[in-house]
């Protein structure tokens, strides 16, 4: 297993019966992108059982964060979701994903799309100062089915905004929205449908989604990821990959864990 590292489990937070994060130890030595994701697992007998998880601590944190779903009979996850402090944890040395900076071009606003755990990219993304170097406004849409699955929504509207490293820029460009579908909220509905109806736009206060200025990242419900890449392949927005800047890009790397 010379292309894994072994970390420990340094805390664990579970946010609902089927949301939890955790955070572990970091070999100096693993090197990540922000947005990128990386195979982590456990051993399971004689071997590795591992899946694709985002990172969401930035890459200039001591330590690496994980936010996962709780799926009872998921090979992984049904193991993972009894992570205790202290625990061992394999984490690939090898970090990857289009959900990066460099896969878009430069534009006035950056979407950051998540549904459920797919907000995890982005909180690494939101922490990094060339987001805002690159873009005038950041807005964070998470969409989820209730209230109490809008995790991470103190540390992005309260705890960052605070932070001596990234407070002062994510307070002056970070647009933070959280949606949910199923039970009332101040913003309700799903990403899409607020897009179509341009009420995204009304509510943050800027210029509606155009190719010409803004860029786009995806992640998270299957379903949502084909329905806005029909909606921004409609307005002209071209998907961006590795080494091909575009106008939007979306990871593909996640399956049910
Ligand atoms: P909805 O409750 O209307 O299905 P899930 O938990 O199924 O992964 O969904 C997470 C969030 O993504 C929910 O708020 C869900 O809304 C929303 N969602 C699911 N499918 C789509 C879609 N095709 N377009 C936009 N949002 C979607």
């Amino acid at each position: 297993m010379s292309n894994m590292n072994e970390e420990r489990v340094l805390s664990v937070h579970h946010w609902t019966d089927t949301l939890f994060s955790f955070r572990t130890t970091r070999d100096p030595s693993f090197r990540f992108r922000n947005g990128e994701f990386t195979m982590i697992g456990l051993k399971v007998g004689e071997k590795p059982l591992l899946r694709a998880y985002s990172i969401v601590s930035a890459n200039y944190e001591e330590e690496l964060e994980f936010f996962s779903i709780k799926v009872q009979d998921g090979p992984l996850t049904s193991r993972l979701q009894h992570l205790k402090v202290g625990d061992p944890i394999i984490v690939s040395r090898k970090a990857t994903g289009t959900l990066v900076l460099d896969n878009v071009t430069s534009g006035r606003n950056l979407y950051l799309i998540g549904t459920g755990t797919g907000l995890a990219p982005f909180l690494s993304i939101i922490k990094d100062p060339e987001t805002y170097e690159r873009f005038e406004r950041v807005v964070l849409v998470h969409g989820c089915r209730t209230v109490k699955e809008l995790a991470y929504g103190d540390m992005i509207a309260e705890t960052l905004p605070r932070d001596e490293l990234i407070g002062e820029l994510l307070s002056e460009k970070l647009i933070y929205y959280p949606t949910v579908t199923r039970e009332p909220f101040r913003n309700s509905g799903r990403v899409t449908d607020l897009m179509t109806s341009g009420k995204l736009f009304t509510d943050a206060g800027i210029a509606p989604i155009e190719q010409a200025h803004d860029r786009v990242m995806l992640c998270g419900s299957p379903a949502m990821l084909v329905d806005l890449r029909v909606l921004l392949d409609g307005m002209g927005f071209v998907e961006g990959n590795h080494g091909e800047p575009g106008d939007f890009v979306i990871e593909k790397a996640f399956v049910e864990k």
